[in-house]
């Protein structure tokens, strides 16, 4: 599939939403530095050079937003071990070292007159670039620099094989996530103690009343 580079761009997963009909199933959008880089929740995704910022379109067979959201968690966990790294999921999504963020991932649906077109799927891996103080990088973490070219050839190659294994057992791509969460079913954080999880949200409970929570700061305070 085809691939497209951008010394810098507003956002890979923007640029994708507004090019999607002319992009082929399966390209991926690099930059090297994003200006508007967006994350979960409305948030700003900073993108400076030394990181890997991109996006891949979803437009055939399309599933779950969330297989593809988990997919990505997955196939970014098997790279970060290839390079000695054992990082987990802070649920939703969120990559973490210790209790460092080390990657986000942006799934957004592309729909027309109420129909899911396309999806894609944004990725943001701190690598050589500098972070807020509550991100890490793999740099960081290593202690070394890394080819952004080449992680990113690592995360293509895996996710292929991914794809193809999850597609055919989606449920077993759940029950990796769920293998992979920091925190599990009954752990008790901040008081709440978790009852269930799912990609969407949580219920909690605290002094025997449940709560559906979205985001994990609603614990946090
Ligand atoms: C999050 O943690 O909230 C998700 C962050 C997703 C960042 C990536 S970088 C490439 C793609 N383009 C964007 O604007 N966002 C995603």
């Amino acid at each position: 599939s085809k691939l497209i580079c951008f010394e810098k761009i507003n956002s890979t997963n923007t640029y994708v939403k507004e090019n999607y009909k002319n992009l082929d199933n399966g390209t991926i959008v690099l930059a090297k530095v994003q200006t508007q880089g967006r994350g979960r929740l409305g948030r700003v995704w900073i993108s400076q050079e030394g990181g890997l910022w991109f996006s891949i379109l979803f437009k055939k067979n399309l599933k779950y937003p969330n297989f593809y959201t988990k997919l990505s968690a997955i196939t970014l966990l098997s790279i970060l071990k290839n390079l000695k790294i054992s990082a987990k999921i802070k649920w939703p999504n969120d990559i973490f070292f210790k209790e460092k963020k080390l990657s986000g991932i942006l799934t957004e649906i592309i729909s027309k007159n109420g129909k899911v077109q396309a999806i894609v799927v944004g990725i943001g891996l701190n690598v050589n670039n500098e972070t807020p103080p509550e991100g890490t990088s793999v740099s960081k973490v290593t202690e070394k620099k890394f080819e952004i070219n080449l992680i990113l050839n690592l995360f293509i190659n895996k996710f292929n094989i991914y794809y193809k294994f999850f597609r055919l057992f989606p449920f077993l791509l759940t029950i990796a996530w769920k293998k992979n969460l920091i925190f599990k079913r009954n752990d008790i954080i901040n008081g709440y103690k978790i009852k269930k999880i799912t990609s969407e949200y949580l219920i909690v409970e605290k002094n025997g009343l449940n709560k559906k929570i979205k985001s994990i700061h609603e614990l946090e305070g």
